[in-house]
């Protein structure tokens, strides 16, 4: 990735495997790489070296338009800036997904998933009018709502009070319990972080704790395996591949 201070590396050494319903919290301090790892795991960022499969599909070998409409299918990406669309209500940015699915019944699911998140008063309202916990909510609801594949939240619960934290976590993990979803959650609360099966620690953009033990057996085929640099990638016997700047 360049800038005008010229080519900055932000991630390398950065190798795993994630088992279908598996949970797994990426933690590390401010500027250690999380939300730049989230994106290359969702396809939005590209890495300058390195693979990352889903289900055995390697993204990075899709063009733009067939990531695009793999991402729309199988991936809930929850922004740190939540990105909701300005120009559209609540509602609507939750139904969104839906209707790009061609889904008939997206007024009724977006409903329902913005009444689980306790916004059930809040349909028809812009996001400029909702407070940053509201957006947070809407932006969960619409990565919820499809039912996707692989969850991608960062820092889910940042904007939230701790009962309607709670009360959004405990949809993630039922999400990752009843329907199978992979959740990849960032967060710098560590009761959350204990709450997911795997903690992958970042510290200047190496993964230095939680990642595939040396005997992990090879991934399934529903795994999730960013794979972005060589010698994390040998220790865990997979392809090595390359970094990321
Ligand atoms: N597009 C970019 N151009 C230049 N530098 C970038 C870019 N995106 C991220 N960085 C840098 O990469 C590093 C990692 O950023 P990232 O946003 O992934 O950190 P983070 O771990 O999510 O931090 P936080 O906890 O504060 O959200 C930072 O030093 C950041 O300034
Ligand atoms: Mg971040």
């Amino acid at each position: 990735m360049s800038d005008s201070t010229g080519r900055l590396t932000i991630l390398h050494e950065i190798g795993f495997t994630l088992s279908e319903r598996q949970s797994a919290a990426i933690v590390g301090a401010s500027g250690s790489g999380k939300s730049t790892l989230l994106s290359i795991i969702a396809g939005l960022d590209t890495p300058t070296r390195g693979t990352v499969k889903l289900a055995g599909t390697d993204l990075f070998a899709l063009d733009e338009d067939a990531r695009a409409e793999w991402r729309a299918r199988k991936i809930g990406f929850v922004f740190q800036s939540f990105q909701l669309l300005a120009n559209l209500t609540a509602l609507e940015n939750v139904m969104l997904p839906l209707e790009l699915q061609g889904r008939a019944d997206a007024r009724e699911r977006a409903t329902e998933m913005l009444r689980h998140v306790g916004l059930s008063e809040r349909l028809g309202h812009y996001p400029r009018v909702l407070s940053g916990g509201e957006q947070q909510r809407v932006a969960l609801a619409r990565a919820f709502v499809v039912r996707p594949a692989v969850l991608l939240a960062d820092e889910p619960t940042g904007s939230l009070d701790f009962a309607t934290g709670e009360t959004v976590m405990q949809l993630m993990f039922d999400l990752n319990r009843e329907a199978g979803t992979t959740l990849v959650l960032v967060t710098h609360d560590r009761a959350i972080a204990a709450r997911c099966e795997r903690q992958l620690r970042l510290e200047a953009g190496r993964l230095v704790g939680g990642g595939d033990p040396a005997t992990a057996p090879p991934p399934a085929a529903g795994a999730l395996v960013p794979d972005l640099e060589p010698a994390a990638a040998a220790a865990t016997g997979l392809t090595p591949a390359g970094d990321c700047a």
